[in-house]
């Protein structure tokens, strides 16, 4: 990560961060290597995609989360491996000519104009397979009922009322007038609702019963919005080479966000209140929850 991000004693965050980025990086260079016939193009395109870029956001997540828990941290790395193969796809087809049609991703073209926008959609189409893929192999948890868990919550996550359904919102609030309840539905689903499951993929793997995971959906819910905030005021104010894609785009659009809502000072306001609450949730948990802490407050004080 570009910024220095030791927030607490006893956590550094960079080098968390590092060590989920290069096992991310690895998991998927090991999934996806050319196989010399007609696919080839099809792998490269996933490669650039997936490999070496990215915050990697919810595997840290699924990582820290899993802490609380004592879970293997292999386990909780293929079960974040998952959430970020759904987040590629839905970054691919997001920078696709018919969504946002952007040309900088991760500080490199986008996979439809590196390739084409037929490999794009087939890249995309095919990282929404590998996550289910990569929950389904017993290698990420030996119970079955744990898996089929792992595999339903994150169809649930990406589907209509997860990302895909946040995402035609997303495209319905262009020269919308929403109220903050809606963008706030909006963005839940948009990018909450794959945050939330990167946390709560570390209960079900814990075997968590319902009521103890309160706590954490409450820390993972205020995590997501603020997360959205900071990319909506990125979008507004931030800087387009530490961010590695075009920012500007929402207003351009004319798209309702919490920034063009709430204007950039309540909007701040709001993500460090969230942050706060986080935080909050974590309460009564040692330094086992520090990396989550850390994240919280990394959510918004981040540039990229
Ligand atoms: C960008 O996500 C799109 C949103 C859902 C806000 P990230 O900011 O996590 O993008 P990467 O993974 O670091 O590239
Ligand atoms: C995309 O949101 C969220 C996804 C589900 C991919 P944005 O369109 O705001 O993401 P950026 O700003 O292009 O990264
Ligand atoms: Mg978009
Ligand atoms: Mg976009
Ligand atoms: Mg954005």
């Amino acid at each position: 990560m570009s910024v220095e991000l030791v927030t607490r004693p006893g956590i550094d965050l960079t080098a968390e961060a590092r060590v989920v980025s290069n096992a991310v990086d690895q998991l998927f260079a090991g999934l996806l290597e050319s196989k010399g016939d007609g696919r080839d193009e099809l792998y490269a395109a996933m490669r650039h995609a997936a490999i070496g870029g990215g915050k990697r956001l919810r595997p840290l997540l699924t990582v820290a989360a899993a802490r609380l828990f004592a879970i293997d941290e292999e386990r909780a790395l293929r079960a974040g491996t998952a959430v970020e193969s759904i987040h590629v796809y839905s970054l691919i087809h997001d920078d696709l000519p018919c969504m946002d049609d952007d040309d900088l991703r991760r500080g490199k073209p986008t996979v439809h104009k590196a390739f084409d926008e037929a490999t794009a959609v087939l890249a995309g189409d095919s990282f929404h397979a590998l996550a289910f893929e990569i929950l389904a192999h017993e290698a990420t948890h030996e119970d079955p009922f744990v898996r089929a868990d792992l595999v339903l919550q994150l169809a649930r996550a990406s589907g209509t009322d997860g990302m895909a359904g946040g995402q035609m919102m997303d495209l319905a609030a262009e020269g919308a007038e929403l109220d903050l309840p809606a963008i706030t539905r909006l963005q839940q689903l948009k990018t909450g609702a794959l945050i939330e499951y990167a946390v709560e993929a570390a209960a079900i793997m814990g075997r968590l019963p319902p009521e103890a995971r309160t706590p954490l959906r409450g820390y993972a819910r205020n995590v997501g919005l603020a997360f959205q905030i900071a990319d909506d005021l990125l979008d507004h104010s931030g800087d387009e080479q530490a961010a590695g894609k075009r920012l500007g785009k929402d207003a351009d659009a004319g798209k309702a966000t919490f920034v063009s809502v709430l204007g950039e000072e309540r909007a701040r306001a709001q993500a460090d209140m969230l942050v706060t609450q986080a935080i909050e949730h974590l309460h009564g948990r040692g330094e086992e929850a520090d990396l989550l802490r850390a994240i919280a407050r990394y959510a918004v004080e981040r540039d990229r």
